[in-house]
């Protein structure tokens, strides 16, 4: 949705004669309940918070996302909802990432600030991802790719993938104290001091990827 997909879109001419470029960011006011339900959604399961990104200083489309995430947050009195402007959220996001809990924007929006959050973690090997709809099935995995260059060496963070299983869990299956028992084991074995190359840090235990499979395993058993 949004500016990647809306219409029109193309090249055309200026009344200058100029070459031009165009998008359109569009949003339905159904396609914004939709999403902003899935917001909720989620919001109740992690700490209650949901901050919603626009830049309704400046755009239509935002105008209209704001005043509908505002209408839906009556279904969802326990969840507490706030609005900042993408630009002050981009800023906020290095200053106080922890003053967020779940943040709902719009396409093009949450493209760039996932991207800038997943630095917050050190790496990207850190951060699982759900792509979840209305209803299921989600898709979940690592916010990475197959990382080639250091393919076969033993070297990738496993922690991304075994958390999207804990997402899976959590978000697809709905068995939020089995996800929590991962997160409780990924946690404890960065607690001990476990890390692979991308997170390491002196003073801590370099390991490969499969040494901290096994660590997060120990973690999990105990
Ligand atoms: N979600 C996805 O499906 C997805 C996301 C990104 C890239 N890709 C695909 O993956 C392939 C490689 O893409 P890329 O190299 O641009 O991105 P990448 O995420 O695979 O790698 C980027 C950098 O991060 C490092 N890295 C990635 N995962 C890591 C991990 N778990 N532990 C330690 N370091 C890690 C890599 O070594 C590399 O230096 C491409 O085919 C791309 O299309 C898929």
């Amino acid at each position: 949705r949004g500016i990647y997909f809306g219409k029109p879109r193309g090249f055309g001419t200026n009344d200058k004669g100029e070459e031009t470029g165009f998008n359109t960011e569009i949003y339905s006011a159904a396609e914004i309940d939709r999403i902003a339900r899935v917001a909720f959604e989620v919001a109740r399961k992690r700490g209650g918070k949901l901050c919603s990104v626009d830049k309704a200083n400046v755009l239509e489309a935002s105008m209209l996302w704001r005043k509908r995430v505002t209408a839906i947050a009556s279904e969802f009195p326990d969840v507490e909802l706030s609005h900042m402007y993408v630009d002050n959220a981009a800023m906020q996001l290095v200053r106080n990432p922890k003053q967020f809990d779940t943040i709902v924007t719009n396409n093009i929006f949450g493209d760039i600030l996932s991207d800038e959050a997943s630095m917050i973690t050190g790496s990207i090997g850190m951060l699982p991802s759900a792509s979840v709809g209305e209803s299921g099935p989600g898709l979940f995995e690592p916010i990475h790719g197959s990382a080639p260059d250091i393919a076969g060496q033993d070297k990738a963070n496993p922690l991304a993938t075994i958390l999207s299983a804990a997402m899976l869990l959590k978000y697809g299956l709905g068995v939020e104290s089995a996800a929590k028992r991962i997160e409780a084991a990924v946690t404890e074995t960065l607690d001990n001091g476990f890390r692979t190359g991308d997170i390491y840090s002196p003073g801590t235990t370099l390991v490969g990827c499969k040494r901290m499979g096994e660590e997060v395993l120990k973690a999990l058993e105990s």
